[in-house]
């Protein structure tokens, strides 16, 4: 298993990223990232909902890595949707991290036609503003988050240049398979939030057979699994030893026979937020 995948566009991305959504701002956001990166980690997922853009950008400072070997991802929250409000949104989340570039920018969820008459020109009038933040330098690859098919559809066919990377709920009875095949399909690569359902899904017995078989824990089970099922995992912890933990995916391979196993688990149930239902 590769350390680093191939976006669309060419550029590499760290096949495994740190999580940072409800990471406290400030000295936890800091620490987790020095700790993060120590453990061999170089791609950070960011969002300017989260709340932490300046811890995180504190840490990403403290870690002593240089910029060029760190891939750092941040989103586009809702209410900044269409083009001036995003080039201005695009600025704060800079500065807030202190960076003079991102690697990866993405739409954080799609406008949807539950809440907007004119979605798929808020849609596209943001992405255009990404487009031309890309053709600036300041974003290396341009992606979306949460986006459905049917929201990924007519953006792909307003874009000039195509989404590289779609960031979707994903973990072990929550695999969103259809939306997952497309993107294969299409070349974005899939990213998955919360691999680890949350913390949830790490009781589960089959999960933990496995982790005794692998000798492993069933959070590395479930981080192993996304990659072997071609989506790049963002596990967020804010506790050093699982930090570390989360990063040692690249020492074993889990046999076809029980990926299939753990792709055919019964729905564990997600989050809850669907993108055509959340009024955020
Ligand atoms: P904490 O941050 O307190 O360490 P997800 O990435 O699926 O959203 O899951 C994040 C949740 O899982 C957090 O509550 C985090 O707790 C917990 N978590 C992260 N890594 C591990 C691990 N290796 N073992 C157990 N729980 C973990």
């Amino acid at each position: 298993m590769e350390k680093y995948f191939k976006l669309n566009n060419k550029v590499s991305i760290p096949s495994v990223g740190f999580g940072t959504w409800q990471t406290p701002d400030g000295e936890t956001a800091i620490n987790s990232i020095k700790i993060a990166v120590e453990s061999g980690y170089r791609h950070i997922d960011a969002a300017a909902i989260y709340n932490n853009e300046k811890g995180v950008g504190a840490g990403i400072k403290a870690c002593g890595i240089p910029r060029k070997d760190l891939f750092i991802t941040s989103k586009l929250w809702n209410t900044e949707r269409g083009y001036e409000t995003t080039l201005k949104a695009f600025e704060k989340t800079l500065k807030d991290l202190d960076l003079e570039y991102l690697d990866l920018y993405l739409i954080h969820w799609p406008a949807t036609s539950n809440q907007f008459k004119n979605w798929q020109e808020l849609n596209s009038e943001t992405w255009r503003a990404m487009e031309f933040l890309y053709s600036e330098g300041k974003i290396k690859a341009l992606g979306v988050s949460n986006f459905l098919e049917h929201h990924l559809v007519p953006l792909m066919e307003f874009a000039t240049i195509q989404p590289a990377v779609n960031q979707l709920e994903f973990h072990p009875g929550f695999m969103q398979k259809d939306c997952v095949a497309f993107c294969i399909k299409n070349n974005i690569q899939v990213e998955g939030w919360s691999p680890l359902g949350r913390g949830e899904v790490l009781e589960n017995e089959l999960l933990k057979s496995m982790a005794t078989k692998y000798n492993k824990s069933v959070a590395q089970i479930c981080i192993r699994w996304a990659l072997q099922n071609q989506v790049l995992p963002l596990p967020k912890s804010v506790t050093p030893s699982r930090i570390k933990e989360n990063f040692q995916v690249y020492d074993f391979e889990i046999s076809e026979a029980d990926i299939t196993a753990i792709n055919n688990m019964d729905d564990f149930g997600s989050s809850g937020l669907h993108p055509d239902s959340v009024d955020f």
